[in-house]
């Protein structure tokens, strides 16, 4: 192989690889999940009180939720990595908890957050529940 060729080859051999790399690169709650419960949540999940003493403000989410038992429903975590059905965060997005409202909650109920927005969520535990 000539040595344009060669150059050529590797050049595309590395461009795939970067191609790959950002396909899987997991999804992370600094950069993912964050921006959403930040706009969603934390108005009630933060400040002086927080709800259900669930401190959602930034920076402090990702400790507060991961492996941390949940109040409603001790015998779950908030978020178990790898399995949202053994989230109760994501019960509680998903309206599938069973005490309290959905989240998040409004001023007479709740609402659903948007499907993309829930798949991020959804998808974050999946692969891991990285910060
Ligand atoms: C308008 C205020 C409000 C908003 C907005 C809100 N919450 Fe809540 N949250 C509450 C209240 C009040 C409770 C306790 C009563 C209940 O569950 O309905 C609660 C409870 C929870 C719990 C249960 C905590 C535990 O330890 O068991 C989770 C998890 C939760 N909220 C997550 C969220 C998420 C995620 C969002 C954003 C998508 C959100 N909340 C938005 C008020 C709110």
């Amino acid at each position: 192989m000539k040595r344009k060729e060669l150059t050529l080859v590797v050049l595309l051999f590395v461009g795939v690889l970067a191609v790959v790399a950002r396909a899987e690169a997991p999804l992370s709650y600094a950069a993912d999940v964050e921006p959403i419960i930040l706009k969603a949540c934390a108005d009630c999940h933060g400040g002086d009180s927080p709800k259900k003493g669930l401190d959602l403000s930034q920076g402090k989410g990702f400790e507060r939720l991961l492996g941390v038992k949940s109040q409603e429903v001790p015998e779950m975590v908030l978020v178990k990595a790898g399995d949202p059905a053994a989230s109760y965060l994501w019960l509680k997005v998903a309206h599938a908890a069973t005490q309290g409202k959905g989240m998040p909650r409004t001023l007479f109920g709740s609402k659903k957050l948007p499907q993309a927005e829930l798949e991020a969520i959804q998808n974050w535990i999946i692969q891991g529940a990285n910060p």
